[in-house]
C-alpha cells in the first residue's frame, strides 16, 4: 500500500527545463560560447552542477560550480517569473494531502532554486512534509540516495512510496530504490519512460482520477498499473484485484504450503532444506515445490523453480502474484540466479517475494523479508517476440 508520494520538481511541478534552459544558455554566452539545446539534454534529470558542468566540459570550459551557481540561479530567478506549474498538478497534491498520504519533493536542484520554483507556481516549503534538495546527498540521481533519503525522512519503507518522475535518471533512482514509479512525458517520450522501468507514464497528473482516502488512491493507482501492462515474459494472464485481507490470507497459505514441502526436500548432499510456494494470479491456487538434489549435482532443482514447474503442470501458462521461499537460513534464503530467470517468464515487477526462515513459518517470531520482483531481477533475459510492447 502506498502512504507517501515523493515528487520529483523539475519537470514535474514545474515546467522548469526551458527556465534552467535559458539560464544555463544566458551563462555561456556571457562567456561567448553559443551552446545548442542538445547539449543540455544528456544531463536533464542529473542535476545542476551536471547540467552546467557537462555542457561546459564540452566546450572546453572548466567550471567551478560553486562560484557559478550564485550567477546561474540570478538568471534562473530573472526567467522564473515566465514559468507555469503542469496541468493536474495542484489538484493532485491537495488529494494527496487530503486523503492523508505523505508528501514530499525530493529534487536534484539546490534549495534555492527549489524554493525558487515553488514560489513561481505559488507553493511553499509548508505545502510538503519534507523538502529535499540536491546538497543533502553526495550521490545525484540516478543514484538512489535522494529518495532513499526523502522516504527516510518521511517514516516510510521505499515500498511504500511513489515517486513521481519525469526523467530518465529519475526514473532509474527511484526503481533503484525500490519505489513505485509514475512516469509523466514531459521531458523524454512515454516508450522511453517505460523502458527505463516506470510502473505507469501518465501524459499529466490531471489523468489521473480524483481521490480522497489513501484507499481510493491505492486502488486508483493499481488500476492505472496494470492497464500498461508491463509483463514480464509470457506472463499474459489476467490478474485478480486482490484486497489486503485476500493478500494477507494468500500470503499464510503459501507459507503454510512452502513450509510443508520443505520437510519433503530431498537434499542427502547439502542438508540444506528449501521449501517455495507461488500463488497463482489467475485462480488464486497455491503451488508449493522443494529441493531435490542429484548425484549429478549439476541436475539439482530448487524448490522455487519445481514450485513453478507444479505450476505450469496443474495450468499451463500461468502468472504468478506471490512466492514464498522458506529456509533455515539467516538471512531466509532468496531465489537463486536460474530460478529468477524461470520465474521471470511467468512473473511480473511487482510480484510480491516473501523470504522467510522457518522459525516464522512455525509462528515463533524469526524472519520474514518482503522484496518485489525487479528487486531482485531488475533486467531479466526475455526473447525479443515474447516482450511486451
Ligand atoms: N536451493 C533452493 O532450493 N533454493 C534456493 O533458493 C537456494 C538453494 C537448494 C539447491 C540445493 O539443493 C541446496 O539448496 C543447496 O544449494
Amino acid at each position: 500500500m502506498i502512504e507517501g508520494i515523493l515528487f520529483d520538481m523539475d519537470g514535474v511541478l514545474i515546467d522548469s527545463e526551458p527556465i534552467i534552459l535559458h539560464a544555463a544558455q544566458a551563462f555561456f554566452k556571457r562567456r561567448g560560447i553559443d551552446t545548442k539545446a542538445e547539449d543540455f539534454r544528456p544531463f536533464v534529470g542529473a542535476g545542476d552542477r551536471r547540467y552546467l558542468c557537462g555542457v561546459g566540459a564540452l566546450y572546453g570550459l572548466d567550471i567551478d560550480f560553486d562560484v557559478a551557481v550564485v550567477e546561474l540561479y540570478e538568471l534562473y530567478e530573472e526567467f522564473a517569473k515566465e514559468a507555469s506549474s503542469f496541468e493536474g498538478v495542484h489538484r493532485f497534491l491537495s488529494d494527496a494531502k487530503r486523503s492523508g498520504l505523505k508528501v514530499a519533493v525530493a529534487t536534484g536542484s539546490e534549495r534555492r532554486k527549489a524554493l525558487v520554483n515553488l514560489a513561481a507556481i505559488g507553493l511553499t516549503e509548508d505545502d510538503f512534509d519534507v523538502v529535499i534538495s540536491g546538497e543533502q546527498v553526495i550521490k545525484s540521481k540516478p543514484e538512489p540516495d535522494i529518495y532513499q533519503l526523502a522516504a527516510l525522512t518521511l517514516g516510510l519503507p521505499l515500498s511504500s512510496c511513489l515517486v513521481v518522475e519525469d526523467a530518465l535518471h529519475g526514473v532509474v533512482s527511484a526503481n533503484r530504490a525500490g519505489a513505485t514509479v509514475l512516469a509523466l512525458p514531459n521531458s523524454f517520450n512515454k516508450e522511453a519512460l517505460k523502458k527505463a522501468g516506470s510502473h505507469v507514464v501518465l501524459d499529466t497528473l490531471a489523468d489521473f482520477g480524483t481521490f480522497d482516502s489513501k484507499e481510493e488512491f491505492n486502488r486508483l493507482l493499481n488500476a492505472a498499473i496494470q492497464s500498461m501492462g508491463i509483463l514480464y515474459g509470457t506472463q499474459r494472464i489476467a490478474v485478480e484485484k486482490l484486497t489486503e485481507e485476500q493478500r494477507t490470507s494468500l500470503f499464510e497459505k503459501a507459507v503454510a504450503a512452502a513450509y510443508a514441502s520443505r520437510n519433503n526436500a530431498y537434499a542427502p548432499y547439502s542438508h540444506f532444506k528449501v521449501g517455495a510456494a507461488l500463488v497463482s494470479g489467475g485462480s488464486l491456487a497455491v503451488y508449493s515445490g522443494c529441493n531435490v538434489e542429484n548425484s549429478s549435482y549439476g541436475a539439482t532443482i530448487c524448490a522455487e523453480r519445481n514450485a513453478a514447474l507444479h505450476a505450469v503442470a496443474s495450468e499451463g501458462e500461468v502468472g504468478f502474484e506471490m512466492l514464498v521461499v522458506v529456509s533455515d537460513d539467516s538471512p531466509p534464503a532468496p531465489p537463486c540466479a536460474l530460478c529468477l530467470q524461470v520465474l521471470a517468464e511467468f512473473c511480473r515487477p511487482e510480484t510480491e517475494v516473501h523470504l522467510v526462515d522457518t522459525s516464522y513459518a512455525e509462528g515463533k517470531g524469526g524472519a520474514h523479508i518482503t522484496l518485489r520482483f525487479s528487486e531482485l531481477l531488475p533486467h531479466p533475459f526475455i526473447f525479443p517476440s515474447m516482450r511486451q510492447s
